[in-house]
């Protein structure tokens, strides 16, 4: 009784653009709204986004294509799969499992942060344009003791809801629900911010590449942006793809998501960085675009109030749909592996991996002077455990397994349908996958150990 639905099969993806548009949105998330933009500008703008394309190409979608295949041949969580290939290398899936664990655990903090933005906008309470009390409002927020934590166990519920409905009638109803949301508001948020008088610097420093900027500090933090964009190397996709039917394409797939979620970090610096620079502030780094300078921007704005409803619907859809995939790499190992019903396990999950966000949240205000691992406190050990170390690995040990353990070959078969659907990059993927990607991969990782 693994994830089955009423006549007793593995349940599976109602419609090939609902896998598309829930695979997408696991990808779209935070990383892409304050990152992808935050991270070009530090970076050289346009010189950055060309590396990040040859990264997207060279391993995003090499990896996609391989955490799909290895999810759809199996039909199971990311556990099950590594272990139905080889027995000895389930641990790799378990590593990925606790990531997903890890990583929400976070998440759902900066989701709370997020909605506790939204419930502001909607009652008109960020029409501040100076960007110092907006600081020191966001400051309070995140170092309050009570508010955050209600506002993670909102998300955490609104994530659980959703997951609790199951693949077909709760992540692929919401996705294409929200998916589609979501990009219409970013389109009028781009339209928005492109049109207004001085726009233009921020559109040159997101596409105007300064090549001078290009340096291997560039090239690794592209690469690192493309993993945790893509949502890779913790069996996201393995978990998603097992939810697949024979007869999708995938290398086809393997390619649209990587593009819908490059389009959406592209959308999303051209909807941030004009308006940032229209309204003469600097392209400040993290939680602050989001949380600071935006609103400061949209109360300048004439009809900001909506903007910024808007935005933070954005936010929050995209969130949401990242969270909801965090949640089913575990749900579906528990009720794939230990037979637990899927409603259980949702809700027992999701109060847990509650619980172990609470520190994280606690760390930005009474727990502060808590250090975990060095000089950092509980929220920056889990980001730092799980994105620097967790991710990578996972990514580079699913390359060695795929390209050197199952074998390209069986992967090849799998990913063309027995070889009833033409594949005719495969040669030019089996060499990425076994020698490009993992070699990349290495270096990111060695350096993100360095520091
Ligand atoms: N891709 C998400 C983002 O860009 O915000 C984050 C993420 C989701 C990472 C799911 C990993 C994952 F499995």
């Amino acid at each position: 009784m693994a994830n089955v639905n009423n006549s007793g099969e593995r349940e599976q993806w109602g419609s090939k653009i609902g896998f598309i548009l829930a695979a997408a949105g696991s990808a779209v998330g935070l990383g892409n709204l304050w990152k992808f933009p935050y991270m070009a500008g530090k970076n050289g703008g346009g010189a950055f986004v060309l590396v990040y394309f040859v990264m997207l190409f060279l391993v995003g979608f090499t990896l996609m294509l391989a955490e799909i295949v290895v999810g759809r041949h199996t039909q199971l969580n990311a556990i099950g799969a590594y272990r139905k290939i080889r027995k000895n290398w389930a641990w790799v899936g378990a590593l990925g499992v606790l990531a997903g664990f890890i990583i929400l655990s976070f998440y759902s903090v900066v989701g709370g942060w997020v909605t506790a933005y939204l419930v502001k906008a909607l009652s008109g309470g960020l029409k501040i344009t100076d960007a110092q009390t907006l600081g020191n409002m966001f400051g309070q927020l995140i170092s309050d003791a009570r508010t955050p934590i209600f506002y993670h166990a909102i998300f955490m519920i609104a994530t659980l809801l959703i997951v609790y409905g199951g693949i077909g009638g709760g992540i692929e109803k919401a996705s294409k629900i929200m998916m589609p949301a979501l990009f219409i508001i970013i389109i009028i948020l781009v339209l928005r911010s492109v049109t207004l008088p001085g726009a233009f610097k921020g559109i040159e420093y997101l596409f105007v590449p300064d090549f001078s900027k290009i340096n291997i500090g560039v090239i690794l933090d592209a690469l690192g942006q493309v993993f945790f964009s893509l949502s890779l190397g913790m069996g996201c996709m393995i978990t998603y793809g097992s939810y697949l039917s024979k007869d999708t394409n995938i290398p086809e797939s393997a390619v649209t998501i990587p593009l819908i979620d490059t389009a959406v970090a592209l959308l999303a610096g051209l909807a941030v960085l004009p308006a940032v620079f229209a309204f003469g502030f600097e392209p400040a780094a993290g939680p602050g675009l989001v949380f600071i300078t935006f609103p400061a921007v949209f109360a300048k704005m004439p009809l900001g109030g909506i903007f910024s409803i808007l935005f933070f619907v954005l936010v929050l859809f995209a969130a949401l749909t990242s969270s909801i995939s965090l949640l089913e790499v575990v749900v579906a190992y528990v009720v794939d592996e230990w037979k637990i019903k899927r409603k259980i396990a949702t809700v027992a999950l999701a109060f847990i991996i509650f619980l172990i966000g609470i520190p994280a949240s606690l760390s930005f205000g009474p727990w502060a002077h808590i250090k975990v691992l060095g000089d950092r406190g509980f929220f920056d050990t889990y980001d730092f455990i799980s994105s620097n170390i967790l991710l990578p690995l996972g990514g580079l040990l699913l390359c060695i397994f795929v390209g050197w353990v199952w074998g390209t070959d069986k992967a090849v078969k799998e990913a063309s349908n027995d070889g009833q659907l033409e594949f005719k990059l495969a040669p030019f993927w089996s060499f990425l996958v076994k020698y490009v990607a993992p070699v990349a991969i290495a270096i990111v990782f060695v350096r993100s150990l360095i520091g």
